[in-house]
């Protein structure tokens, strides 16, 4: 018998995610995750609650996470997927540094906003929903918020930006590559001058 959509999904995020969180992260997260689930009935209604739990204190959901959840509840790991992957609430990538989120309301989708949100993905690498690999942007889509005379709208770090172009897309990106190359740059800069004068 096939797999279903959520055994393939399960199996996929899995194998990506154990890529991105480090092993450090994980075992304090592992340790975290069995005082979190203490707190909650072995009872499958809880499922819901300690998933939003979980979302809350990580920003993401994690396979791990996910392997805890259900021997908690006594449930299979492909059921917590499922339902997990059922409400668009729930996010399985860790967030980046940068959180950029393109509304996909009403008036921004008739106004291009998928464009602006295909425009992110090529950009950055990435799908809806995902993070790049050093972490430095996560990309998702939101419903309306509440802008809609600025349409197509996005929102970066929690600041609004209206009226996206793809021109903007690009500037957006570029910006904060050249400010993560300047503070390397001054960062190496303050390595090299603590070096000189720890031998002078
Ligand atoms: S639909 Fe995008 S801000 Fe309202």
């Amino acid at each position: 018998m096939g797999k279903t959509g959520a055994e393939n999904l399960g199996e996929q995020d899995h194998t990506n995610l154990n890529e991105e969180a480090s092993l450090l992260e994980r075992e304090a997260m592992s340790a975290d995750l069995e005082k979190l689930l203490s707190r909650f009935p072995r009872e499958s209604s809880a499922l819901i609650p300690i998933l939003q739990a979980i979302q809350a204190k990580y920003g993401y959901i994690d396979p791990m996470a996910m392997e805890k959840v259900a021997q908690h509840l006594g449930l299979a790991v492909v059921e917590v997927y499922g339902v997990a992957t059922f409400y668009n609430q729930f996010r399985f990538h860790p967030p980046g540094k940068h959180q950029i989120k393109v509304c996909l309301g009403t008036a921004c989708h008739v106004r291009g906003g998928d464009i602006i949100l295909e425009n992110f993905e090529r950009k950055l690498g990435i799908k809806r929903g995902e993070t790049t690999q050093d972490r430095e942007f996560s990309l998702d889509s939101v419903a309306c918020v509440g802008c809609c005379a600025l349409a197509p709208v996005a929102v970066v770090d929690e600041e609004i930006k209206g009226h996206m172009l793809p021109s903007k897309v690009e500037g957006i990106v570029l910006g904060f590559q050249l400010q993560k190359e300047k503070e390397a740059r001054e960062k190496d800069k303050a390595g090299k001058d603590g070096n000189s004068e720890s031998s002078s």
